[in-house]
This record gives C-alpha cells, structure tokens and sequence, in this order.
C-alpha cells in the first residue's frame, strides 16, 4: 500500500464508525491525490449520505454568529486578533480593526489560495463595501512595499517562496488597481498591520472586539449561513463541510 492508499484505509475505518456515508471534497484532497481518479468511497452498507452536521465537529448553535465560527470552526486565530490588535493601538478606523479582525478568515476557516478574495466575499454582505474592498486587496498589496506608510516587502515571504518570487500578472494588475482607487489606504492599513511575528506569549481575547464587531458587522437574525445573503451558502459549507450535496 502507498502512503496515500493506507490514510484513505484508515479513513475509511473511521469513517465506518459514523452512521452517515462522508465523501470529501474534491477540493480537501486535490493534490495529496489526483482529482482525476476517482474518489474511493466507503462501502454502501444501507448506511445513508451525510446531509447535515458531522458528529466529528463540535456541533454550532442553529444561528451561529461570526464569533461562534471563530470559536467552533476556525483554526488558531492569534494572527487574526493580534493584528486587530495592533490596529487599535495604531489609533486606526474602527473599520479597520474589524477589516484586520477578518482579512485572513479564509484561511482559518476555509480556503487559503487567493485568501483574500475568499475572506472578501464571505463578509461582503455584513460589512461596508470598504471594509470587503480593503479585505479583498491585501492580498495583493502585500507583495508590494509603501514606504510612505513604512510598509516593506515582508522578509518572511522571502523565506516563504523563495528571494526570486515575482507576483503573477494577474496580482500585479490588481495592486496596479488598487493604487489608484479610493480606498487604497484602507486596504494598505490592512497590511500594516497584518503582523506575522507574533509573540506566542499574548493572548488576545474575542471578546476585547465584541463592541467593534457589534457596531460594524451585521448579524443576520437567522445566523450565517441560514439567511439569503450572497455568501450565505459559504458560510454553511463552513458548518457543514463534509455534506454530501
Ligand atoms: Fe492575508
Ligand atoms: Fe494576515
């Protein structure tokens, strides 16, 4: 058996143990596998197909908020807090400490390629266009240095892919845009205060930003995921990931 072969059987064995078939996504596992095969599943043993919460996941109220996301389905958010932070101490916008709070969600909580436009579009609905803007475009800014603002080229993407990364086209083309839009600082703030080197001794707390979510992100009344908003559905995949369709 290959590597692979034997975390699909082991996969298989703990799955065994649900009372609901699970296939993944093909989008978990492209790469470690090649999404051209087919997906192995486990044997129809009269069991049905997950359509709903997984028992392997702490279970989210029936309106869950954005801290509940935080707390029950995001990874470590140290990054995401102690930015926010900072953005506080830095006397910034209250929307920008919110649009610090949120600007990697993607990453902590769904999909890390093009993180930005992902974290963008899932607040979209629930902020200021600003905030969603300035979110969508950090990703690309931080590529590039603003010393008018005392931003650099971070060192740790040097280390990360390597001295000779050069942006794709498509990113240089939306920093190009973001440059001369009107709310290039905002998303520029983003940046500034997008701290990698975080000190693992602070801890930061949700609760420090309950005021500034309260006053600068809309809840929806049915929870996320269960109104009809745009990203609604981004938000139940976040809750439900492993549902069948
Ligand atoms: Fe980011
Ligand atoms: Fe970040």
């Amino acid at each position: 058996m290959t590597t692979l072969q034997r975390a699909e059987a082991a996969e298989h064995a703990l799955s065994q143990e649900l009372d609901r078939i699970v296939v993944k996504s093909v989008i978990f596992t492209s790469g470690e596998r090649d999404p051209r095969q087919p997906v192995s599943r486990p044997p129809d043993d009269g069991r049905l197909y997950m359509m709903g919460h997984d028992p392997r996941l702490p279970k989210m109220p029936d309106k869950p908020t954005l801290f509940d996301f935080f707390r029950l389905r995001f990874g470590p958010s140290a990054h995401l807090l102690q930015s926010a932070r900072l953005a506080m101490k830095n006397a910034v916008d209250e929307k920008i400490v919110l649009a610090c709070l949120l600007h990697d969600i993607a990453i902590a909580g769904f999909i890390r390629s093009d993180h930005g436009y992902w974290s963008a579009q899932l607040v979209e609905p629930y902020v200021d266009e600003e905030v969603a803007w300035g979110i969508r475009y950090h990703q690309a800014l931080r590529f590039f240095p603003d010393e008018s603002v005392g931003y650099h080229y971070p060192e740790l993407y040097r280390k990360l892919f390597g001295a000779d990364y050069v942006p794709e086209p498509h990113i240089q083309e939306a920093y190009r845009q973001a440059r001369q839009h009107k709310w290039y600082m905002t998303s520029r703030l983003i940046t500034v205060n997008d701290l990698y080197a975080f000190d693992p001794s602070v801890q930061v707390e949700l609760e420090e930003f309950t005021d500034v979510v309260g006053r600068h992100f809309r809840q929806p009344k049915e929870g996320l995921g269960f109104d009809q908003s745009p990203s609604a559905y981004m938000w139940r995949t976040i809750n439900w990931p492993t549902r069948y369709l």
